[in-house]
């Protein structure tokens, strides 16, 4: 089934949980989309996980447009979610559109996420304004990491509490058709889950969230650099990929490959001639 922002609200209405992971390429989104997820969500994520930076700061509209455009390539069923990376909806309305529409115009995702609440509501409103759907994102916000002193668990303060459902409900009234949840306890994220009409997904946020998403090369053991303690593993593919790079390259220091079969053959009669 095709799922859009109106599929994504419909759920909640049912009741049916969400799900939702990350991808970057055009091979991983193909299999998560053939797995059956709801959702793809091209996060900025990719620059700790496929770039190697420390942490999401140093990510571009242009990095983003990039790995945007392969994940829709290889994605058929799932909503795809592009994330708008650090300073691209902060400097202006004029350039938060701009920025949006280039991920959707040139990517080819669905909708867009961004970082905050009240803070940024004037730009998720321009955004939705010009029919971009528009994902909010509270609690543990990675973009904000030098302001937060550290990647810690919000919500903890009956003051952070009450801004947190504050600005889920704002970010509801603007239009936004989904809301992330990341790194608040579960019975925050319950209350927030319960004052909202829109689905809400959680990732660090306990089981009371209308949905999950996870990082999908944390799920999977394919980034191993940091961990956090709301990541369930399951798998160890990082593991299963150095055994079989392993094998390889003993493979090929004992000359077993190539053999036969993955090698091309000619008529042994030019060969002779060649030789001759
Ligand atoms: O960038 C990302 O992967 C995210 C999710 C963790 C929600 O924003
Ligand atoms: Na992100």
């Amino acid at each position: 089934m095709k799922n859009t922002v109106a599929t994504f609200k419909e759920a909640k209405e049912k009741g049916k949980k969400l799900t939702m992971l990350t991808a970057y390429d055009y091979s991983t989104a193909k299999l998560v989309d053939e797995a059956g997820i709801d959702g793809i969500l091209v996060g900025d994520s990719l620059g700790m996980v496929a770039l190697g930076y420390e942490n999401t700061l140093s990510v571009t509209v242009d990095d983003m447009v990039h790995h945007i455009k392969a994940v829709s390539r290889g994605a058929k069923n799932a909503l795809i979610v592009g994330d708008m990376p650090f300073l691209s909806y902060h400097v202006s309305i004029e350039e938060s559109i701009r920025n949006a529409g280039r991920l959707v115009q040139e990517g080819g995702c669905h909708a867009v996420k961004l970082e905050g609440g009240l803070d940024v509501l004037d730009k998720v409103k321009a955004i939705i304004k010009a029919q971009i759907p528009v994902m909010g994102h509270i609690g543990l916000t990675p973009q904000s990491v030098n302001m937060l002193g550290g990647f810690k668990v919000q919500g903890k303060s009956k003051e952070q509490i009450k801004r947190l459902i504050d600005d889920a409900k704002y970010l509801e009234d603007a239009g936004c058709f989904s809301i992330v949840l990341e790194a608040v306890p579960d019975e925050v994220a319950r209350i927030i889950t319960e004052s909202v009409s829109i689905p809400t997904i959680g990732i660090g946020a306990g089981k009371y969230c209308d949905g999950q998403i996870l990082v999908v090369n944390d799920m999977l053991g394919l980034f191993s650099d940091f961990t956090p303690k709301f990541v369930k593993r399951y798998r160890s593919l990082g593991e299963e990929i150095k055994a079989g790079i392993k094998e390889y390259i003993e493979d090929v220091q004992n000359e077993i490959f190539p053999d036969e079969v993955h090698s091309f053959k000619i008529n042994k009669e030019v060969v002779e001639e060649i030789k001759k």
